[in-house]
Parts: C-alpha cells; structure tokens; sequence
C-alpha cells in the first residue's frame, strides 16, 4: 500500500523534473526570436484562405534575417520578430506581427531603410528586452523611442516644414516653436545664438549618462529627461537659469525637435532635402529675427521685468522715453556689444553671430515705433561734473536699485563698458526724465527735484563705476 504510494510518488517527481528540463533544453534550443517566427508562421497558415497558400505558409522556414545598413552603419534585425511588417495578411493580426500602419513603409522600405531610424532601439539584438531597450533598470542609450516623439526622427531626413502634413507636424510645430520662442537667445545652432546656454547642434545624441536623471519621474530616458525639463527646467536642474514657458504640448513639440538635432548625419541619398536650418523666419524679416533671438527674455519689448530666474530687471527696450534717448548708434552698440557680466548677450558676428545686417533689422523693428518729438535737449555741454557731489547723491538716490558698484538688481548695470562709454546726452535725459511704466523714475524738476548741474554730477559719478572694484 505505501510502497504503491511512495512509487508513484517518485514516478511523479521525475516526470515533472523531465518536463521541466524539457522546457529549459526547449528554450535552449530555441531563442525567443525563432519562438515569434515559429508563431508567425502559425498564425500565417490560420490566415491562409485556400489549400494551396496554407501549404505554402506550412513550409516557411524559420530563419535569422538581418537588414544590413550599410550607409547608416546599421544592422536590423527587428523583423525576426516583427515578420508581418509588409504582410497586408497580418493587417489584422497582433503586434509584432501586425502589419505596419500608415504608408511609412511603403515610402521608407525595409530593406533600404530598416526600423531603427526611425524607432531607435538596438538593431542587432534577438530579444525583446535587448532589442526595445527599454526598463526602469536599464540604461541604453536609444530605448525605443515613444511614439510622442518618434517624428523627431523624420527631421534626420526630411525639413521638418515639407512633412508637416504627412506625418511630421509635431516636429514642424516644435521647430517654429524654436525660432519664435526665443531659444536662440541663449542656445547657438549652426554657430548662432545667445551664449548662456550651450550650444545645441548635437543636443539630439548625448548619451543617457551625460544627463542629471535624480529628478526625472518614470522611466529614466533622454526622451524623458527633455520632455520634463521643458516642463520645469528647475525641477530638473538646479539652478537653471534656462527661460521656457511652455505648456504641455508645446514641450512635447519641442521636445520632438531638439531630439532631432544630431550629429550623425544621415548619408545625402537618404536625405530629401540640403540641411539648412537658419534660413526659414517668414513674415516681417526683423520680426522674425526679433522673435528668434530676443523674445526669450525682452517678451514684449514694452514691459520692465524683474526676473526671478536672473535676479535682475529685463529692461522694456521698446519704451518711447528709452526709444527717444537713445539713438541708433548707440542701439547699434548696445546690441553688437551686450552688457558685461548680465545676461544681454554680445549679438555681434565674432560672438552670438548676427551680421550688422541683421542686426540692423533687429534695429528698426525695435524702433519702428520710436516717438516723433526728440526729448528737450540736456545742455550744460562743457560743464566739468562733481563726481564727489555724485557720489553723495547716487549713495541716497541709485544705490537701492543699481548697487553699491553699479552692478544693478533692480536698476540696468552701469558699470559693463557699453554704458561707461554712452553718451553724456543720453544718460543725463535718462536720469532726468526716468523711463515711464518702469521703476526708473524721473529724478530732474519734474519729478523728484534735482536740478541739472546735480544730474551732471551724477552722470560724472556713473561714469567712475566702471573702474570701481
Ligand atoms: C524578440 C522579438 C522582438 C524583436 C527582436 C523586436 N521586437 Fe518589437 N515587439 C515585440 C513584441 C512581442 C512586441 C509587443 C509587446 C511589447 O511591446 O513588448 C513588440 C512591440 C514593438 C513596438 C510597439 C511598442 C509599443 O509601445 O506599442 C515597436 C515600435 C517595436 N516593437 C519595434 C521594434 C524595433 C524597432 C525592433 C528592432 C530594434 C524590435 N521591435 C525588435 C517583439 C520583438
Ligand atoms: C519612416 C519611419 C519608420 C520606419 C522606417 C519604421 N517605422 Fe514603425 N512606426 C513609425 C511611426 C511614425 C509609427 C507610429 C504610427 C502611428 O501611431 O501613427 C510606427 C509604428 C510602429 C509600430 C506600432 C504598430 C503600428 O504599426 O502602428 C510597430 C510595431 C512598428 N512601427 C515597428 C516597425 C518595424 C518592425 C519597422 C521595420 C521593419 C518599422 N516600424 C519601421 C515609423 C517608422
Ligand atoms: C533615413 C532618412 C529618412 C527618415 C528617417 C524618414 N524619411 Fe521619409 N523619406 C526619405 C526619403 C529619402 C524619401 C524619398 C523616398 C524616395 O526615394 O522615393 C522619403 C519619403 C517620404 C514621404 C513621401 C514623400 C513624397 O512626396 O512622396 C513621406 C510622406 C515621408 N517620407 C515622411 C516621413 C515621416 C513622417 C518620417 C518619420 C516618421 C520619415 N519620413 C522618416 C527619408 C527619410
Ligand atoms: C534665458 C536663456 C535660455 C533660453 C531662452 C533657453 N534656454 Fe535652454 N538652457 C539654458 C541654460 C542656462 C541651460 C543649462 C541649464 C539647464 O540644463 O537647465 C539650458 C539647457 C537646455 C537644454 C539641455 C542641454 C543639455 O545638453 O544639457 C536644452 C535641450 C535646451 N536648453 C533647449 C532650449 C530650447 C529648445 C529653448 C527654447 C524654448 C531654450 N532652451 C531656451 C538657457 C536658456
Ligand atoms: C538672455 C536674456 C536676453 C536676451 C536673449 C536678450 N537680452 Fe537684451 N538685455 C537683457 C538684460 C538682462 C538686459 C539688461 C542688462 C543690464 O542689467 O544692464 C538687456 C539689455 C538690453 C538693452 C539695453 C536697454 C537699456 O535700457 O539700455 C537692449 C537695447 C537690448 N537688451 C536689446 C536686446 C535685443 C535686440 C536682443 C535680441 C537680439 C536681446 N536684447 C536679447 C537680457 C537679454
Ligand atoms: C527704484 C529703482 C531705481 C532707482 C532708485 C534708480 N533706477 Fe535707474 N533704472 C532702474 C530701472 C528698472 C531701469 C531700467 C528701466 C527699463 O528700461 O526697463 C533703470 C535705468 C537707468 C539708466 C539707463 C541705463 C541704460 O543702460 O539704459 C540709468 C543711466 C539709470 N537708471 C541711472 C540711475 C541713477 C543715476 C539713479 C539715481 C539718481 C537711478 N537710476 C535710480 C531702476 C532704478
């Protein structure tokens, strides 16, 4: 009785230990893409609609295929997996086997283009987790690619403009969200820009390991990394002094087209069009260039805004007492030059990169509404200023706005060499009259009450700051 028991208890134990060493030499034996081939083909003889085509699905092979890129540096091997791609049979069937949708296959042929170009991924591996990439736990370089943002990999090819209604308008959308938001006030690309950002020809291909990952919710991918840090760059980086506001979609868009901007060009042959990205602003030319390079921090141009980010005032350039104080020479070199150690960026050729035409163009759309009536001139030429007498009154009257050395806050820094060296004329007005709408007031007898030779002696003492230490 027990002996029975026992016997076929034993019988038992080696039948499921020689079932699951089966299972293990099975899997040995069959690597998990020949495992989706194998089921391919039996779904292919499920579909088949009459004898002789069941036959014919009944004696596919299962085999290795590769897709070898030679121009792209690549080797495919997705299709081991996703064998159905091109079957319009598998249009119904379930991934990986579906068909593909949409006509990108059609007009991008495996064989020519392969998958990873546009989906990333790793080409050459045979599993499902190697392959895709993708796992909280996993650093891969190129993960999949979501398919928010997979239209950045039209822009390798394509100019983001000429596919905008087939298939590219997020791309299209975040490249004109680049060139009229501003972020070339701060980003060079194709060696033009502002300076307080890096450069971002190849923001598109830093490795996962260059990016600060700590604060990044989900899974810890560049795409990720991007979308959230136009969400909030200070929750993503400590510090930033990066300006973007940016709803939500907006930050997909854009997203989408930085992750475009990669140094590993794709061969001409693939390409449908010449790379040129800085030649497309449309409409009012300085406008446009306006909105690429200023709009960032000037807004408007018609409002002075203490920025919290900076720490300082963005001063309202298109303010009619500024805009009639100023004349275009000095603009001219206000612009070419910038603004020592603020973030007004030197615009001119050797430095952010505008031609003077182009600054000039910037110029008069600045100043397109400049006031007819001149302000009443200053006078008092010739007069040899106090600058002791200049310094008391800047000491009780500048110094809470514009700091002990010049250096600005509230108040424009005084002290970069641009305004050290503007004319006597224009700064004695500007204290004189203050610009309406900001917090710089007006300090001559309209207004606060000194009178011009006091002005003059505070001019003489501006004029010392950009020495002091
Ligand atoms: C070993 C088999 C295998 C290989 C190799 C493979 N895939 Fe897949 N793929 C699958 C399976 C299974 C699914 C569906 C389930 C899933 O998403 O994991 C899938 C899903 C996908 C999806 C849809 C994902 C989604 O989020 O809906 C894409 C896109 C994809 N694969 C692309 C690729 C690319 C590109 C490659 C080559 C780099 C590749 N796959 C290689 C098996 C494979
Ligand atoms: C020209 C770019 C491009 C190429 C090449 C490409 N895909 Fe796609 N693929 C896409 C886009 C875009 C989508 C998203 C479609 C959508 O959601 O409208 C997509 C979607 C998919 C999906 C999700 C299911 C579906 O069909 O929508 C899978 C799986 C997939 N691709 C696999 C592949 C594989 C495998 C290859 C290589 C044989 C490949 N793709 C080649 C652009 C491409
Ligand atoms: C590796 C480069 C490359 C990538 C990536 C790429 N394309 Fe293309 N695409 C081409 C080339 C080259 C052609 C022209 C094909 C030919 O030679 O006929 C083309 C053709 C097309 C066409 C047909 C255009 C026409 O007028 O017939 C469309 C639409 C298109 N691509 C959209 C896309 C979209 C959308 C994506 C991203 C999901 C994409 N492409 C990704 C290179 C690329
Ligand atoms: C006021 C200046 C400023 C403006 C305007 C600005 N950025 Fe930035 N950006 C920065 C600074 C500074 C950093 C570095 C700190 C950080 O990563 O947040 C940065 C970082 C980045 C990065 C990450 C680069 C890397 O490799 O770490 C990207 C991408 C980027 N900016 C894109 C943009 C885009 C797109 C826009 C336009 C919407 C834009 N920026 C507008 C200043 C700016
Ligand atoms: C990164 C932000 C930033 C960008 C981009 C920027 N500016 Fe400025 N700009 C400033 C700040 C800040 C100041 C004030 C500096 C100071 O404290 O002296 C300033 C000052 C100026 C002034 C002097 C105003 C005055 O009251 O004297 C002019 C003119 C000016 N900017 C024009 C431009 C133009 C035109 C562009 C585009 C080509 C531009 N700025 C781009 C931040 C910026
Ligand atoms: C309440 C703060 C405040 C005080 C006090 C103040 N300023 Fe200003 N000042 C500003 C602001 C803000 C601007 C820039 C306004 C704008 O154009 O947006 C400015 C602009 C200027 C400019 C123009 C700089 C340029 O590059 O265009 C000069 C010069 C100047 N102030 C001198 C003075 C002097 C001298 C005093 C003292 C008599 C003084 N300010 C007091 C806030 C102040």
């Amino acid at each position: 009785m027990y002996r029975k028991f026992y016997l076929s208890l034993s019988l038992l134990a080696g039948l499921i230990l020689f079932v699951f060493m089966g299972i293990a030499g099975y899997k040995e034996m069959t690597p998990e893409w020949a495992g989706y081939q194998q089921r391919y083909n039996k779904v292919m003889v499920e579909k088949a609609s009459d004898a002789a085509m069941r036959k014919k699905a009944g004696n596919l092979k299962v085999h290795l295929q590769q897709i070898y890129l030679k121009d792209l540096k690549r080797v495919d091997r997705c299709v081991n997996c996703h064998a159905g791609s091109e079957n319009p049979l598998m249009a119904e069937a379930k991934i990986p086997f579906r068909q593909h949708s949409g006509d990108y296959l059609k007009h991008h042929p495996p064989e020519r283009f392969g998958c990873t170009i546009c989906h990333n991924g790793q080409g050459r591996a045979l599993g499902v987790r190697e392959a895709h990439a993708r796992g909280h736990d996993v650093h891969w370089d190129r993960p999949l690619i979501p398919f928010e943002f997979i239209q950045s990999s039209c822009a390798l090819c394509h100019d983001p403009g000429t596919i905008k209604g087939q298939g590219g308008h997020k791309v299209a959308s975040g490249r004109k969200l680049f060139l009229e938001r501003g972020c070339q006030g701060c980003h060079k690309l194709d060696g033009v820009g502002g300076v307080l950002g890096k450069a971002l020809d190849d923001v598109g291909s830093q490795p996962v390991a260059y990016f600060p990952m700590k604060r990044v919710e989900g899974e810890k991918t560049v795409y990720a990394w991007m979308k959230e840090h136009f969400d909030d760059p200070r929750n993503i980086v400590m510090g930033s002094e990066m300006l973007a506001n940016l709803s939500d979609r907006e930050a997909e868009f854009l997203t989408t087209y930085v992750l475009s901007l990669r140094s590993d060009e794709v061969p001409k042959k693939y390409r449908s069009f010449q790379r040129a990205r800085g030649d497309e602003p449309s409409g009012e030319e300085g406008e446009s260039l306006y909105k690429m390079f200023c709009v960032a921090c000037h807004s408007t141009g018609t409002d002075s805004i203490y920025d919290e980010v900076f720490k300082r005032t963005i001063p309202a350039i298109m303010n009619p007492a500024f805009l009639s104080a100023a004349d275009d020479n000095y603009l001219r070199t206000v612009l070419a030059e910038g603004r020592a150690d603020t973030p007004m960026t030197a615009w001119k050729k050797d430095a952010a990169g505008l031609t003077a035409t182009q600054i000039d163009k910037i110029l008069a759309y600045i100043t397109r509404n400049r006031p007819e009536k001149k302000p009443q001139p200053f006078g008092l030429a010739g007069y040899a200023g106090n600058v002791r007498h200049g310094e008391q009154l800047y000491k009780i009257r500048c110094i809470s706005c514009h700091g002990e050395k010049g250096q600005g806050g509230v108040g424009l820094n005084l002290r970069n060499p641009v305004v050290q060296k503007a004319a006597f004329e224009f700064l004695a007005i500007t204290i004189r009259d203050g610009r309406d709408g900001t917090h710089m007031a007006p300090f001559g007898k309209q207004g606060v009450g000194l009178q011009n030779p006091d002005i003059a002696d505070l001019v003489a003492y501006v004029k010392t700051l950009g020495t002091k230490k």
